[in-house]
């Protein structure tokens, strides 16, 4: 690091990073279903797509299975904050599993505007990550009714029953800018295209990728904490490129390659909304006892959002 870090002079944070009020929430129910139940408790799929969490967990007592087929008869089962598809729910329900459902209410509110964008008669098209947790439920809504657009691409060639019937809704997790020249792009095609009451991208989302928008802005190089399957996390590495700055995703400090130091005066850190704090902390402390001199911060949204548990782990 020695050598490296020499070039560093100041570390600038972009604020809001890491975690968002679901993956408090998510986290938050797993740990109280460990406390209430003791271990095991059963996780369908990651409760957050971060790797430092997930082995923390798996560490009390947590096992993290992908489908319910691996689950035991009547063992508690926590769904994960990227939500699940309607046969999810009816395979748990017919096996009479104990769930409880950590799925993040912003994620909830999008199903809830499948179901009625396709109760009304619509097509809908999904704006999303093929294979994404979170896209894979949504989908499940209504499988035959709405289609999935990845990209600028596929918003020129998705079809549709009927043109005068079709909405619209984004993964929660999407860059703003790339959603909104998809959406652009669809209604030139589909002058009728009706969208969600409000924006599907999180407050959350939103803010990090305004934040780390204005560090990229002023440094070299940004380093975004998070994990490879963390969609939040590789969108802000996408959004710096976009705002002019070399940017890279790393798992934690270990995973920073000196090699990017090189030349780098201002480096930028953030961390997606999976990605634990303390992720954050270790890598400003290694930049700073290796020389970088000044840490600020940048803000470019305060947050206090908060959701309530589910019943089955809320406090009396
Ligand atoms: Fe929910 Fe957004 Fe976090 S959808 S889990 S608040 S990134």
């Amino acid at each position: 690091w020695a050598a490296a870090a020499r070039s560093v002079h100041q570390v600038v944070l972009a604020s809001p990073r890491s975690f968002c009020a679901g993956v408090e929430r998510a986290i938050a129910v797993v740990e109280q279903a460990l406390r209430r139940h003791g271990p095991p408790v059963y996780v369908r799929k990651q409760i957050v797509h971060n790797t430092r969490v997930v082995a923390d967990l798996r560490a009390r007592g947590a096992v993290f299975v992908d489908e319910l087929d691996e689950v035991p008869d009547g063992a508690l089962t926590v769904f994960s904050a990227h939500g699940v598809a309607p046969a999810v729910r009816q395979e748990a329900a017919d096996r009479r599993l104990p769930v409880i459902d950590a799925t993040c209410p912003l994620v909830t509110k999008v199903h809830a505007e499948a179901r009625r964008f396709v109760g009304r008669g619509d097509t809908v098209l999904l704006i999303g990550h093929p294979g994404h947790e979170e896209t894979d439920g949504t989908l499940g809504e209504a499988p035959e009714r709405i289609r999935l657009v990845p990209d600028p691409a596929a918003a020129e060639t998705v079809r549709v029953d009927d043109p005068a019937r079709v909405s619209y809704l984004v993964q929660t997790t999407l860059a703003t800018d790339e959603a909104a020249e998809i959406v652009d792009a669809l209604r030139r095609r589909f002058p009728a295209l009706s969208g969600p009451g409000s924006d599907d991208i999180c407050y959350a989302t939103t803010n990090r990728q305004q934040a780390v928008t204005a560090v990229a802005g002023q440094a070299d190089l940004v380093l975004v904490v998070g994990s490879a399957n963390s969609s939040n996390s590789r969108r802000l590495v996408e959004v710096a490129e976009r705002a002019g700055s070399r940017a890279h995703l790393v798992e934690d400090v270990g995973c920073v390659d000196l090699r990017w130091l090189d030349g780098a005066t201002t480096v930028g850190v953030t961390a997606g909304a999976s990605a634990p704090p303390g992720l954050v902390d270790e890598v400003v402390a290694a930049l700073t006892a290796l020389g970088a001199g000044e840490v600020s911060e940048h803000t470019a949204a305060v947050e206090d959002v908060r959701f309530t548990l589910p019943k089955e782990v809320r406090q009396p």
